[in-house]
């Protein structure tokens, strides 16, 4: 690299993690935790470059970041939706507003936006079962709804 080009950030945060981590042994989990701190996600990239540098094969790196529900291998939203489709939720409706939330981002469950504003996710229960139907935003739980409200949260988060 031509030494007047800067170096993206992220990359240069991969790299120090993977310097800090070559040697030890267990450093697998950490290390996708840690990139996936830098990134919001696991790009295809850093694992093959977490394979080289660890050792590790790709293969096997991609068996750990899909058994773990932690991990992500696409770029989520800034605004995370959890639709709760547990048992109380589902009684009083809650399939009807998972249905309007798709319907409005015109996505489906565990998908993106193409804008990375949203990304939703069916949960099975969130433990507030007593505002039945909810659905939290981010860290905000939204009980008690109709799936006519549905637009007016989402307006709420840019
Ligand atoms: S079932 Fe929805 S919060 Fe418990």
């Amino acid at each position: 690299m031509c030494c007047c080009e800067k170096k993206d950030p992220k990359q240069e945060a991969l790299e120090a993690l993977l310097a800090k981590y070559k040697s030890q042994k267990g450093a697998l989990i950490p290390v996708l935790q840690q990139t996936q701190d830098i990134y919001g996600y696991l790009p295809k990239e850093a694992l093959q470059q977490i394979s080289r540098e660890l050792k590790i094969p790709l293969s096997e790196i991609f068996g750990v970041c899909t058994f773990y529900a932690q991990f992500h291998l696409s770029p989520r939203g800034r605004n995370i939706i959890r639709v709760c489709l547990g048992t109380a939720c589902h009684v009083r409706g809650g399939a009807k507003i998972f249905e309007r939330v798709q319907q409005e981002l015109g996505i489906k469950d565990g998908e993106t936006t193409e804008d990375l504003r949203f990304t939703i996710e069916s949960v099975a229960c969130i433990g507030a079962c007593g505002l039945a139907p909810v659905i939290m935003v981010n860290d905000d739980t939204h009980g008690r709804l109709t799936p006519d409200q549905i637009p007016d949260i989402l307006a709420q988060y840019e």
